[in-house]
């Protein structure tokens, strides 16, 4: 199973730049070219948060065009800037999405890999919650399948980063979460976006990540009081491979044109 990890879109009204720099939805197109050019081709695009930048019904309408080629069904995990019921409204069609008007938590279980899509949506704030009926909910659904290699996708990673003013936005309730994970070792990852970089750090027994976004990249800037900023890097993101018997690698992918590729001979000696 190849899971595609895009992350952080931040898609704009038609023809606005995310933070007047940012044409986010060129970004998101090249990214779509890319995943869809991919061989082998992912089994599943999984896009953790942030899919546009203000949760209006016309950036998830933009959202939902440029990712309409995409040749993998995608799974939709809501970020900080996004919008629960216009998330929902815009993808009414989707079997995947609760409609009880609450948490937009539910699992994938299409693939040998179990996805569990979790909300850390706190409206009206950039950090991140887990309460105690999300991290119930997360831990009656890992107790239904123990023997099951699974994903928990996420869109605030559940440690600390390092840079500072994303940790000031982090994950409340992270300690809570850890808990309830160390419980059930089938949890092969815990994959994250929001940090616009990509980060992996050992946590709760397992392994957690960020990816890079497909747009904009958060400065690396490790400083206490480092200022909130970005860079225009290389956009990237990310695959998980997993493969029976040998667990999942994690492979970053940078989105762009670049030389190559050229094999490793010279003249007809192979050098490397
Ligand atoms: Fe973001
Ligand atoms: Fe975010």
């Amino acid at each position: 199973m190849l899971i595609a990890q895009l992350t952080d879109t931040h898609i704009k009204p038609r023809g606005r730049l995310a933070y007047r720099q940012v044409d986010t939805a060129a970004c998101l197109e090249r990214a779509v070219a890319a995943v869809n050019a991919l061989d082998p081709r992912p089994d599943v695009v999984l896009f953790t948060g942030d899919l546009v930048d203000a949760g209006r019904p016309e950036e998830y309408g933009l959202f939902r065009d440029l990712t309409g080629p995409l040749k993998a069904p995608a799974i939709l995990v809501p970020g900080n800037h996004d919008d629960r019921g216009a998330m929902v409204a815009a993808w009414p069609d989707d079997p995947r999405l609760p409609r009880d008007g609450g948490f937009l938590h539910h699992t994938v279980e299409d693939w040998p890999v179990r996805l569990v899509v979790l909300d850390t949506v706190e409206p009206g704030s950039g950090a991140g919650r887990l309460c105690a009926e999300r991290l119930a909910w997360l831990d009656a659904r890992l107790s239904e399948q123990p023997d099951r290699p699974t994903v928990l996708a996420l869109h605030h990673p559940p440690f600390a980063t390092g840079i500072a003013h994303m940790d000031r936005i982090g994950l409340a309730g992270a300690d809570a979460l850890a808990t309830v994970v160390r419980r059930h070792p089938q949890v092969e990852r815990a994959l994250a976006g929001h940090l616009h970089r990509p980060i992996l750090a050992r946590w709760a027994g397992t392994v957690a990540s960020t990816a890079p976004s497909v747009a904009h990249q958060v400065a690396l800037d490790l400083r206490p009081d480092g200022p909130s900023a970005f860079v225009m890097e290389p956009p990237g993101f990310q695959l998980h491979l997993w493969r029976d018997g040998e667990g999942i690698v994690s492979h970053t992918a940078v989105i762009g044109a670049f030389d190559g590729p050229y094999p490793f001979f010279d003249g007809d000696r192979l050098i490397d």
